[in-house]
């Protein structure tokens, strides 16, 4: 009975230790909540979901691009907090989109997500459309 006790203790120990209870990195964050069906690299899936290396980067460098991605059903809807939603965009600029790295790109900060989530987000495919200045139809959105 002892010995028991004991062992529990150790693994709740090595628990604190291994640091199990400390918060997800931005990379789990995307691999249990998005990499599902953007892909590891973020290359999407052609026909059904877009390739995040493509035109990330080029969405976030505008007011209504980024209001876009923050009102996207797969962002807002995921279960994420908004300071943990911004810290998974911020790592998808740097490690995933193409080009990486580029200045001018602010970083999301908690409020903005905070702001976005307020709105509901229709007609998602010609909003796109239009911010990207293209003439597509949802069935291309990828
Ligand atoms: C269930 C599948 C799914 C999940 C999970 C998902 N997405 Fe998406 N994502 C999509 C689809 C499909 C689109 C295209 C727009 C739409 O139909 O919502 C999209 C669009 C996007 C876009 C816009 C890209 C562009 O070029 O237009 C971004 C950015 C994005 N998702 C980020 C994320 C992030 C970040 C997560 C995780 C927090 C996530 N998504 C989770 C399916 C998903």
């Amino acid at each position: 009975m002892k010995a028991t006790a004991s062992a529990c203790l150790m693994g709740a120990l090595l628990w604190l230790v291994s640091g199990e209870c400390s918060a997800a990195e931005p990379r789990d964050h995307y691999m249990i909540h998005c990499m599902g069906c953007h892909g590891e690299d973020g290359a999407g899936l052609p026909g059904a979901v877009p390739d995040l290396r493509r035109d990330f980067a080029r969405l976030v460098s505008s007011g209504v691009g980024r209001d876009y991605i923050l009102r996207l059903p797969g962002v807002n809807q995921a279960g994420l907090d908004a300071q943990d939603t911004a810290s998974v965009l911020n790592w998808i600029l740097v490690n995933l989109a193409n080009p990486v790295g580029n200045s001018s790109q602010a970083p999301f900060t908690a409020a903005e997500i905070l702001a976005a989530r307020r709105q509901p987000l229709l007609e998602l495919s010609a909003l796109r459309a239009s911010i990207l200045g293209e003439a597509r139809d949802s069935a291309d959105l990828p």
